[in-house]
């Protein structure tokens, strides 16, 4: 792994300036490194990465997890979920994905293509989204992968309004770094094109108002574009662009086919822009007072308080707060203006802030190579599975995750399936390390109507479309008379948990919890299943549930912010 690579700072920008925070560029490379790397990195992997000694390393990632930024894992150190909150601040302060996500998934549908928005980043191309139908034989790029714009169809479009100084710094990478060895999303360039073919491009862009990839970053992929423009400033927004691949469509197909179609999408995006309301400003989320109100003693002796403030100034910003002066920032983060200064000034020298009209500072698209690209592709059971983890270490017995999923086709001659939602499937399970415990593997069918599981499920829907299937006892215990079930449902809706004795399999015990996405749907459920013999019921709910509420809890915190901009796989 090539140590700090000239992308972490702009060019020729040579030593940090006298008042950047160094410990927030130290946290600011740990962040990148992982990113790079994929979202894990030993220890010493991450020692050699940075060049950092490893009692810094050590202290960086105390303090990053303290915030629930990455995790230790043994050796090594993970990104976690929450980093999303930076890149969050940046999307939103955009609002673009907020305006116009929707319209690209439905191009997406519409074409049955993948579908992606990109804006420029200095002499790159960088997503902001990705409606992705991405088939066989070719890579797909991630909210926040930067891609070299010349390699790109997005690219010539927003090179139609570089400046000289621009195209200079452009020429000046491509001489430095001719092979895109500073560009890891991509695979890298054996045969360089001249750089008059991209200036070629950029000409012929400016004259027809598309541009088309063909096959520039690897054999087969394909793209058109087209520019979104900001309906005040007649400036390139972002692009939208419709990507495929050779064994469906050429390039010229693709643009001959789709580009009319891509058109009249970008004209509706358009109109979104021009008639949005104005931006609500949000109340600025902080984490601050976690930080400044907690003695050195909570916070541990590793803790670099000058990091945690300096990230939290990054939250600052959000929708209708994309420009904001030093005095705004330091009321929303009750910094010091002092500090909040010196953490601009880094982020400035980092590239990940830059100054906007009026004496005032904007994110820049560079915030989402803290952690975005891997963790934008994180599912729920990924999500969970950590939770769950130290679930299972704290009461000793095995916790798991599951969805409500339909019954399988009745293809091996087994009896019709009773419908929608009558199963539930494990997602995600952790057993401690015990000798005994509940067999139950990932992607196990169990019915819903006789688990703890399935009853929170079948509890958040709406009674008319609750599948029961055909309640079987299973046990001398099973509830299955319709009319009881739907009174046992109803109890487990007010009460908000399940508990299931011996319901499923003699000796068995279980109880659950929903798991709410943002809307307030139950998309999981979380349990503990116990042999009867560890607990009686009482203790099930007197010691269990609280733990049980609380890491479900924490899974619907990470799923919120790691949800906000994109869909996370509930499987
Ligand atoms: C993509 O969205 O994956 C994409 C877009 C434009 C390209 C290549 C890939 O030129």
């Amino acid at each position: 792994m090539p140590p700090m690579t000239p992308m972490d700072t702009p060019e020729g920008a040579g030593a940090a300036p006298a008042e950047a925070v160094a410990p927030l560029l130290r946290g600011l490379a740990v962040l990148r490194r992982l990113t790079e790397a994929g979202g894990t990195l030993s220890l010493s992997d991450l020692e050699r990465a940075t060049g950092l000694a490893r009692s810094t390393v050590d202290r960086v990632t105390a303090t990053l997890s303290r915030m629930g930024y990455v995790r230790p894992d043994g050796r090594d150190v993970t990104l976690a979920p929450r980093l999303m909150e930076l890149g969050n601040a940046y999307l939103a302060a955009l609002r673009l994905p907020a305006l116009l996500d929707a319209r690209a998934d439905a191009l997406a549908d519409e074409l049955d293509e993948s579908v992606s928005l990109a804006v420029g980043d200095r002499d790159g191309i960088r997503f902001i989204h990705q409606a992705t139908r991405r088939r066989a034989m070719s890579l797909s790029f991630r909210i926040g992968d930067l891609l070299p714009a010349e390699r790109t169809a997005p690219g010539p479009l927003f090179a139609t309004e570089w400046t000289d100084a621009d195209w200079r710094r452009w020429r000046a990478r491509r001489a430095a770094d001719p092979h895109d060895h500073g560009f890891p999303a991509v695979p890298p360039a054996e045969r360089p094109a001249p750089d008059a073919d991209f200036e070629r491009r950029t000409a012929r862009a400016a004259a027809e108002g598309w541009a088309l990839d063909d096959q520039l970053i690897e054999p087969g992929l394909v793209a058109v574009s087209v520019p979104v423009r900001d309906p005040r400033t007649g400036r390139v927004a972002c692009v939208a662009s419709v990507v495929s691949h050779t064994s469906r469509h050429t390039a010229e197909e693709l643009r001959e086919a789709l580009l009319p179609r891509l058109r009249s999408a970008v004209a509706r995006m358009e109109d979104d822009l021009r008639t949005a309301p104005p931006p609500v400003p949000g109340a600025a989320p902080s984490g601050l007072a976690t930080w400044t109100g907690a003695s050195k003693q909570e916070l541990g002796r590793e803790f670099v308080e000058s990091l945690a403030r300096g990230l939290t100034v990054l939250t600052a910003f959000g929708e209708g707060r994309a420009e904001l002066t030093l005095a705004e920032v330091a009321r929303a983060t009750g910094l010091a203006r002092a500090t909040a200064r010196r953490a601009l000034i880094t982020y400035e020298y980092a590239g990940l802030v830059a100054p906007a009209p009026g004496r005032t500072f904007t994110l820049t698209p560079r915030v989402l190579s803290l952690g975005f690209p891997p963790l934008s592709r994180t599912s729920l059971p990924q999500i969970a599975q950590p939770h769950l983890a130290a679930l299972a270490d704290r009461v000793q017995e095995s916790a798991s995750l599951a969805v409500l999923s339909d019954r399988p086709a009745p293809d091996r001659g087994e009896t019709t399936g009773p419908g929608p939602g009558a199963d539930i499937r494990y997602t995600a399970r952790v057993t401690p390390s015990r000798v005994m415990s509940v067999d139950i593997t990932v992607g196990t069918r169990q019915p819903a109507y006789a688990t703890a599981l399935g009853r929170v499920l079948l509890a958040d829907l709406p009674e008319p479309g609750r599948a029961l299937g055909d309640p079987r006892p299973l046990t001398p215990y099973t509830v299955t008379d319709a009319a009881e079930l739907a009174r046992v449902l109803e109890r487990v809706r007010a009460q908000g948990y399940a508990l299931t004795d011996q319901e499923l399999e003699e000796g068995l015990r279980s109880i659950a919890v929903p798991v709410r996405d943002g809307t307030g749907r139950a998309v999981a459920a979380v349990n503990v299943a116990m042999h009867a013999a560890r607990r009686t019921l009482e203790a099930c709910v007197d010691e269990i549930l609280p733990e049980l509420m609380e890491t479900a809890g924490r899974i619907e915190g990470d799923l919120r912010v790691a949800g906000r901009f994109r869909r996370v796989p509930l499987t």
